[in-house]
This record gives structure tokens, C-alpha cells and sequence, in this order.
């Protein structure tokens, strides 16, 4: 009886060393209370309506994005998750329709969005619900699904969050919802040009991971994710260095 006791207050204290230092901002605990916090944004915009309505409240903010560790290792790719995370492909990936930037003077040139960029793609493209998942965190009881599962869309009909976030009866999604039609946006998933060959318009990275400004490189890429930390809400846009120095990290003119 003591013994098992004992067992139990370890067991507890160390689940607790471990959620602490999950939730450490240096291990990307930051998510707490900002945008990307699905639990906690009803409370702060003090409404209801989201996580009853708009999409499943799972009750941790980490199983948007991450596959949560008590599926020990399961592979989520086999239920057609993006490589590596907990979010199943939006459609225009596997249809092959985003239309990604493009022009004469581009060193590489992208067909598809990679994986962590794709994880953006599959909320900011509005084409599939935020709440849609793979792996459901333990505890979490199917009887809690939300009726709606609303999509980062600013159209008007009861898909989108745009029902409501049209600056009227909430803030306007509209800006948020970066669509399919990635022309007009910051070219992503190539490899940087100042990485595999010498274009002298581009300052080489201070080293593989990128600059020591904190701007970084995937494999040698550009992603949603060298400009943007979605652990870090200190810079307004979750920008990795202020607007003012983020193009000069790597464009010399
Ligand atoms: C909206 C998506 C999203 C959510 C939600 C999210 N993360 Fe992350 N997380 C990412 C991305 C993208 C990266 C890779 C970022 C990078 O390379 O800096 C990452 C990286 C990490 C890392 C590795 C840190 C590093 O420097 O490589 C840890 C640890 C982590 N997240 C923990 C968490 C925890 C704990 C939560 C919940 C409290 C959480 N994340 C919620 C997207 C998310
Ligand atoms: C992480 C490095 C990086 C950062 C930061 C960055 N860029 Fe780029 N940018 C690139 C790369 C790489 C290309 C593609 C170059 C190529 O392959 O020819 C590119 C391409 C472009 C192009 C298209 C050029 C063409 O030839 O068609 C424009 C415009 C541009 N960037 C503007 C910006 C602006 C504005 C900012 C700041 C908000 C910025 N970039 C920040 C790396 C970066
Ligand atoms: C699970 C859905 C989801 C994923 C995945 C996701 N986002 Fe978001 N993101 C949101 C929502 C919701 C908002 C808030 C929209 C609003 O307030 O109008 C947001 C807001 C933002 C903002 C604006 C923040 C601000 O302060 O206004 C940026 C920048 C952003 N996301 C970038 C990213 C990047 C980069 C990734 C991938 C690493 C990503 N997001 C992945 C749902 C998501
Ligand atoms: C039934 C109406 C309704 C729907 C549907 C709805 N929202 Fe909201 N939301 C609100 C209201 C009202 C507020 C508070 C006013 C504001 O922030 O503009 C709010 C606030 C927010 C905030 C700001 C919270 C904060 O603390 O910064 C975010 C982010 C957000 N909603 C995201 C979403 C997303 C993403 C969807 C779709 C998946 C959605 N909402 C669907 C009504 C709604
Ligand atoms: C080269 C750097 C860079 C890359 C790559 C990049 N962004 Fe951004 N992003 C910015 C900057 C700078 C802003 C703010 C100015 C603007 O809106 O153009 C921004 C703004 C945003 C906003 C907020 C719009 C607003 O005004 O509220 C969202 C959401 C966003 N980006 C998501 C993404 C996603 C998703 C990707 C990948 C598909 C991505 N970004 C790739 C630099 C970048």
C-alpha cells in the first residue's frame, strides 16, 4: 500500500517535470494565449460561440500542430497526416492546386508546398476545418465534437469563420485566409539562394539552420516557418525578427 503510494507521488511528480517543461517557453510553451491557443481563445475573447460551435475544444493547445505523446510513436502519416504532424493534408495538396510564386528570375523553382509549410497551408488556406486533427489527445470523449467544424475563410456561409469574423459581429478573418493562390505571396519551399550556389544577391546563412538573427532554413528551404515562430508572439505577426530587418536578412538589394 505505501509502496504503491510512494510509486504514485513519483509517477505524478515526474509527469509533472515533464508538462512543466513542455509548457517551458523554451521548449514552445508560448503558444499558451496567443492566436494558436484553441483553448484558450474563448476565454480571452469571452464568447462561447468558438469552441462549442466553431471547432472541438481538445483541451491542450499542442495536438493542433504536434502528435500528442501518449500515441507512442504512431505513425500519423498513415492516416494521410502531413509528414510529421498531427493535421491531415488539406485538399489542394493532394490535388496538386496551389499555385505557388513564380517568375523569370527565380534560381529554383517549387512545385509543392513542404511539409511544415503545409501545416500553415492546412488552416491559412481556409479550405479545411482548424479543428481537423488526427490523433485525439486521451480523455478527450468523441461526444464533445463540436457541430461545426469552421474553416480560416472570410466567406459568408456555415463552413467559415467568416460567418461571424466579418469585422462586424467579430474581428475580419479575411486577412488571415492566405488561400490556395500562393502568386501574390512570398515564394516558400525553395532552396535558398544564397545556400547551394552563389547569387550574389543573397547573404550566405550563418550556418545550416539559418541566420543568428533567428531567421532559419529548413533543409535548406524557405518556409512559412523562417520568417514566421509561432512560439514566439513577442514580435508583432509572430515575426522572427521586426518587418523593418526581416527582408535584409537575406536580400542584399
Ligand atoms: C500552430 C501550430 C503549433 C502549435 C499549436 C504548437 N506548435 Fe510547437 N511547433 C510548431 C512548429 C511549426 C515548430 C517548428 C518551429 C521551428 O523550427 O522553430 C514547432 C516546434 C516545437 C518544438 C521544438 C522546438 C524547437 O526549437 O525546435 C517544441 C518542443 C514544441 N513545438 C512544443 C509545443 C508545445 C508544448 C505546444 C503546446 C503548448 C506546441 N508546440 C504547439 C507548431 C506548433
Ligand atoms: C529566409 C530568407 C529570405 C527572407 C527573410 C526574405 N526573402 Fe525574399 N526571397 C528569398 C529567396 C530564396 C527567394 C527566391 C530567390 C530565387 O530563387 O531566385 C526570394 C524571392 C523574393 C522575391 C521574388 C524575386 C523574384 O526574382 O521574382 C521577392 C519580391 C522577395 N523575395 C521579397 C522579399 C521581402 C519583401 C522580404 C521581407 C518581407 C523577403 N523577401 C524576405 C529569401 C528570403
Ligand atoms: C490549427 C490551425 C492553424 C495552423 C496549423 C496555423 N495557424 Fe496561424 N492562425 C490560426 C488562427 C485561427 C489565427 C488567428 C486568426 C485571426 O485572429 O483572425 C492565426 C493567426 C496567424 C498569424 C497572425 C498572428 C497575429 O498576431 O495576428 C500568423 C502570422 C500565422 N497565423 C502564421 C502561421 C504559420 C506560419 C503557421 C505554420 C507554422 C500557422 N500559422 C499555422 C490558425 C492556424
Ligand atoms: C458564432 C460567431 C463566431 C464564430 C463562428 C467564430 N468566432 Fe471567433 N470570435 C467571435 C467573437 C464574438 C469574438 C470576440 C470579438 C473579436 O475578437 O473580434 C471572437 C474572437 C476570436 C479570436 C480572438 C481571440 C483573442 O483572444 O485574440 C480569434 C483568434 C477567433 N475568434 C478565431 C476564430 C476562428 C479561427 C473561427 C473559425 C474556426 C472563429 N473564430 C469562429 C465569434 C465567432
Ligand atoms: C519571407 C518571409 C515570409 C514568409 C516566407 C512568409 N511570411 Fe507571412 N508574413 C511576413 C510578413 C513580413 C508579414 C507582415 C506583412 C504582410 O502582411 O505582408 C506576414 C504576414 C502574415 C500573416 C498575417 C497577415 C496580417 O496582416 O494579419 C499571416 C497569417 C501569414 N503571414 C502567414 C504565412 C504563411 C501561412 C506562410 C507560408 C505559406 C507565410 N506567412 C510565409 C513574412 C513572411
Amino acid at each position: 500500500m505505501a509502496q504503491s503510494k510512494r510509486y504514485s507521488q513519483l509517477l505524478m511528480a515526474c509527469l509533472s517535470i515533464i508538462f512543466s517543461a513542455l509548457l517551458n517557453p523554451a521548449f514552445g510553451g508560448t503558444i499558451l494565449g496567443t492566436k494558436h491557443d484553441f483553448t484558450g481563445l474563448n476565454k480571452r475573447a469571452g464568447v462561447q460561440a468558438m469552441p462549442t460551435l466553431a471547432f472541438s475544444n481538445y483541451g491542450t493547445p499542442c495536438v493542433h500542430c504536434h502528435v500528442p505523446p501518449e500515441t507512442n510513436g504512431a505513425d500519423a502519416s498513415k492516416f494521410g497526416s502531413i509528414p510529421g504532424w498531427n493535421r491531415l493534408k488539406p485538399a489542394a495538396d493532394k490535388n496538386g492546386v496551389y499555385d505557388l510564386y513564380d517568375s523569370r528570375t527565380l534560381d529554383n523553382k517549387v512545385r509543392v508546398p513542404s511539409p511544415i509549410s503545409l501545416l500553415c497551408l492546412s488552416c491559412h488556406d481556409g479550405t479545411m476545418a482548424v479543428d481537423m486533427i488526427v490523433f485525439k489527445p486521451n480523455g478527450w470523449i468523441s461526444s464533445d465534437d463540436t457541430a461545426l467544424h469552421f474553416r480560416i475563410n472570410g466567406a459568408n456561409d456555415l463552413m467559415s469563420c467568416g460567418k461571424c469574423h466579418n469585422g462586424r459581429i467579430a474581428h475580419n478573418i479575411a486577412i488571415k485566409h492566405i488561400g490556395t493562390d500562393l502568386t501574390n505571396d512570398h515564394p516558400i519551399s525553395m532552396t535558398y539562394a544564397g545556400l547551394t550556389h552563389v547569387d550574389p544577391d543573397f547573404r550566405p546563412p550563418d550556418g545550416p539552420y539559418g541566420f543568428n538573427n533567428g531567421v532559419k532554413l529548413y533543409d535548406g528551404r524557405v518556409e512559412c516557418a523562417s520568417c514566421h515562430n509561432i512560439h514566439n508572439p513577442d514580435v508583432q505577426l509572430l515575426l522572427r525578427v521586426g518587418a523593418d530587418r526581416l527582408c535584409e536578412t537575406c536580400h542584399i538589394k
